[in-house]
């Protein structure tokens, strides 16, 4: 069994996250998604509700997951017996922080390596932050997230697609 782990805050998942757990999926015997909890960063959405909004999601991967953890991801791997981590990159400007990360890891647990997946090139811009930023302005969020996730940021935010004023 080819179990991997695909770590991150998804605050919220995006389009582009969504397209490497299809791809990763495809791959893997196995894929779960973790969702870090962390006490350090004040998320937009609670752990449960970054879960939830996932596993509505991904409900079409038979093979996926939906976890949150705390801790070390390598940790996280141990505990699910995944000896694959998945991330994604989606420009140069990752790259230092992601080798440095999976290189990290790989000290920390030897049985853990890392696979990177290259995202595709129309969601390379695309990041959980520069999502809530154009939301919390009104603007239309639709291309960056599926439509039930843009819902859940409107609400959460406070604002309505397209009520920017001038
Ligand atoms: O979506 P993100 O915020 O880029 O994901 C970052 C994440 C969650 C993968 C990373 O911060 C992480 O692995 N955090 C858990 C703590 C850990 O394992 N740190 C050691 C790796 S540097």
């Amino acid at each position: 069994m080819k179990r991997a782990v695909y770590p991150g805050s998804f605050d919220p998942v995006t389009k582009g996250h969504l397209d490497i757990m299809e791809r990763a999926a495809a791959v893997a015997d196995e894929l779960v998604v973790g969702v870090l909890n962390n006490n350090k960063k004040t998320p937009l959405f609670s752990v449960e509700e970054r879960v939830n909004m996932i596993k509505d999601v991904t409900s079409h991967i038979p093979n996926v997951r939906v976890e949150a953890f705390s801790g070390l991801s390598v940790d996280f791997c141990k505990k699910c017996g995944a000896s694959f981590l998945v991330r994604g990159l989606r420009a140069v400007t990752d790259f230092e922080y992601e080798l440095q990360m999976a290189q990290t890891n790989r000290s920390l647990d030897r049985g853990v390596d890392t696979l990177f997946f290259t995202t595709e090139l129309r969601y390379a811009y695309i990041s959980s932050t520069i999502v809530k930023e154009v939301a919390s302005y009104g603007g239309d969020i639709s291309g960056f997230v599926p439509p039930q996730i843009a819902e859940h940021v409107y609400a959460k935010i406070g604002t309505v697609k397209g009520s920017k004023s001038f």
